[in-house]
This record gives structure tokens, C-alpha cells and sequence, in this order.
């Protein structure tokens, strides 16, 4: 399995590594050996702790998808347009896999993405997108294939929940702790995108797709962020025995779905107010499976590579579902809620 991977900041230099430390334990998993044989990036002198020697490196990341010897594509840049979609488009069209982290792309072009990589017959997969290394797109699109999901909800940003966590355990100053976040390489490179919600949103709105079977519409969503919680906030929440957290939740009304993104206040005592730091928390509820809950790391350069990894090698064994569960022409278009109205 040769390798294209474009982008090589906190995610890519992260694949990059567990390609390097882990190419046996890959290999004895499923029976291909994965190189990584061309790479694009920002600069190609920068120094980032691992080796590209013998790569191909290509200034314009949509290169790879012409690259004869690139048999799947890493898109690893961000952003939903530009060359991030443009190498998707590429690659798909050339029929090569695609594996991205990218969750604005798929929350604005998802649905036409999919519509894409039918149309070729390959794999666009995005474990990496949601929730970092929680394996949450593999258990919503397979582990709960066979229930009708009502809700799902969770803290989907890491970056928040830890500016969150740490507001209220050390009482520090939340541009300090936005810069330590982005230090740690959890925050988007554009910060207001976690702390206004919107990355959270991506998010949600490509989980609202694989929990109701209908098209990926972030416009829908309904956006507020972290700005505005106060230490007084979080002092009152704590005296009347809640914490506060950034939640994303979709659920399935008379009247359609319903997906919003804003802090609220959990009660000390349940699972997600327990969630601290960068980690991530989903609770999906099926109604044959009942509650399910997910945690784990949110976001930072192990998680996010391992979940990239996990598409990987997918792809690599043969494992394949469509993009977002469900074949595009056959998700319903049901209403979404403007949460206004409720
Ligand atoms: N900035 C994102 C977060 C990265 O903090 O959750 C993972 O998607």
C-alpha cells in the first residue's frame, strides 16, 4: 500500500510515525505493507522529528492524485475548500482512496464527496474527522447499524473542554489557556473555529448524517461557543452542582432534527461532566441498544493519527461501508429544526 500524505503538521507528522514504529504490527494485521512514497507540506526543510527520505515531495498536495505510485491519498491539510477538496476531488476522480481528518470539508461538501467516491467505486473514509481518536464514525456506521438512533450528543472539542476544565480547576486566564492549547497542537489553526463552536458543529453534522441517513447539512446548525462563559459562570455552575460543557446534540423530533452546538450545564454527577482536559465524550442512543457512551482523546497528534490509521488499514483489509452508512441516494431529507423555535 503506497502512501500519498498531504499535509504534514500535528496529524501528518503523526502518521508518519506510527507508519515507522508500527509497519510490522500493520503488516501482520493485514497482510500489506504500507509506505508512505510522497509527501506535501508547507516547507520542505522544516525540521518535524521524522525522516522523508525517499519520498516524493510535491509543492502542490494535488499532485498525489496523479502520482502513479500513490495507490491512497492522506488528505491531512484542512479547510473546506481550496486544495484540501480539490486533492479529495482529484484522487477520487482517479479512483484512489481518500482517508482525511478533515471535518469542515466533509460538514460543508460531505454529502457530494460521497456521491463521488460512489461514482468510483472507492473509499472515502474520516475516522479522524469526529472526536479524534474515539472510534465513533465505526461505531455509529457499524456498530449501531441495526437501530434507529434518537440522539446523539457529546463534548466533540477538545480544545474547549480543555479551556473548560482548566478555567475551573486552576482558575487561569482563558487566552492563557487557549495558547497552552494551541502549544499542545489540539487547537485548528484558525482557533476561533473551536472556541466559536464551529468546529464542533463540523462535527456534529457529519454525526447527525450517520445517526438519521440524511444528508450532511451544517447550515442547519445551530452555533454558540465558549467566549462568553465567564469564571463567574463556572463558580455558580459549581455551587449549584453543575459543570459547564461545550455540547453538540442532534435528535430525532415529531417535527425533524434538531442539532445545536452551546455550553450547558451538566449535572456533576453524570458521565459527561466527568470529562475533563482534551477528552472527548459521545453518548448515542439506539432504540434496541439503549445508551451508548464513547471517550477518549479528542484531538492532538497520537489520537488523530490513530484513528487516520484505523481508515487505513480498513482500506487496506478490504473493509469498506459507504461514506456515511448509508448508499446517497438513499438518505431521506428530513427537516432540520431551527432551534429557535424551541
Ligand atoms: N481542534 C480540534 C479540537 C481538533 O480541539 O477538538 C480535533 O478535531
Amino acid at each position: 500500500m503506497r502512501i500519498g500524505v498531504a499535509g504534514l503538521g500535528t496529524v501528518g507528522v503523526g502518521v508518519l510515525k506510527i507508519i515507522e514504529q508500527h509497519g510490522k504490527l500493520l503488516s501482520d494485521r493485514t497482510g500489506r505493507n504500507f509506505e508512505v512514497v510522497a509527501v506535501s507540506g508547507r516547507s520542505r526543510t522544516k525540521d518535524r522529528g521524522v525522516s522523508l527520505d525517499g519520498m516524493t515531495w510535491y509543492d502542490n498536495a494535488v499532485d498525489l492524485a496523479s502520482d502513479p505510485n500513490v495507490d491512497m491519498v492522506l488528505e491531512l491539510i484542512g479547510g473546506s475548500e481550496g486544495v484540501a477538496r480539490d486533492l479529495c476531488v482529484a484522487a477520487l476522480e482517479a479512483g484512489k482512496p481518500v482517508v482525511t481528518a478533515n471535518k469542515a470539508l466533509l460538514a460543508v461538501h460531505g454529502t457530494e464527496l460521497a456521491r463521488l467516491a460512489e461514482k468510483n467505486n472507492v473509499p472515502l473514509a474520516y475516522e479522524a474527522a469526529v472526536a479524534g481518536g474515539i472510534p465513533i464514525v465505526k461505531a455509529m456506521r457499524e456498530g449501531l447499524a441495526a437501530n434507529a438512533i434518537s440522539r446523539v450528543y457529546g463534548i466533540l472539542n477538545g480544545t474547549c473542554n480543555y479551556i473548560l476544565t482548566e478555567m475551573e480547576e486552576t482558575g487561569g486566564d482563558f487566552a492563557a489557556i487557549l495558547k497552552d492549547a494551541q502549544d499542545l497542537g489540539y487547537a485548528e489553526a484558525d482557533p476561533s473555529f473551536d472556541v466559536d463552536g464551529v468546529d464542533a458543529a463540523h462535527k456534529l453534522a457529519i454525526l447527525t448524517s450517520l445517526a438519521f441517513g440524511t444528508p450532511v447539512d451544517f447550515d442547519s446548525v445551530y452555533i454558540e461557543g465558549i467566549r462568553e462563559v465567564s469564571a463567574q459562570d463556572i463558580a455558580f455552575a459549581q455551587e449549584f452542582g453543575y459543570r459547564i460543557r461545550l455540547l453538540g446534540v442532534a435528535r430525532r423530533t415529531e417535527q425533524g432534527i434538531e442539532q445545536r452546538v452551546h455550553p450547558c450545564m451538566v449535572r456533576k454527577d453524570t458521565a459527561i461532566a466527568n470529562v475533563s482536559g482534551v477528552f472527548n465524550a459521545v453518548v448515542a442512543e439506539g432504540d434496541f441498544v439503549d445508551s451508548t457512551v464513547y471517550e477518549g482523546r479528542g484531538a492532538g497528534e497520537g489520537p488523530t493519527a490513530s484513528a487516520v490509521m484505523a481508515d487505513v488499514v480498513d482500506i487496506a483489509a478490504g473493509r469498506v461501508s459507504p461514506t456515511f452508512g448509508i448508499p446517497v441516494d438513499k438518505m431521506t431529507d428530513i427537516p432540520k429544526i431551527p432551534v429557535e423555535e424551541h
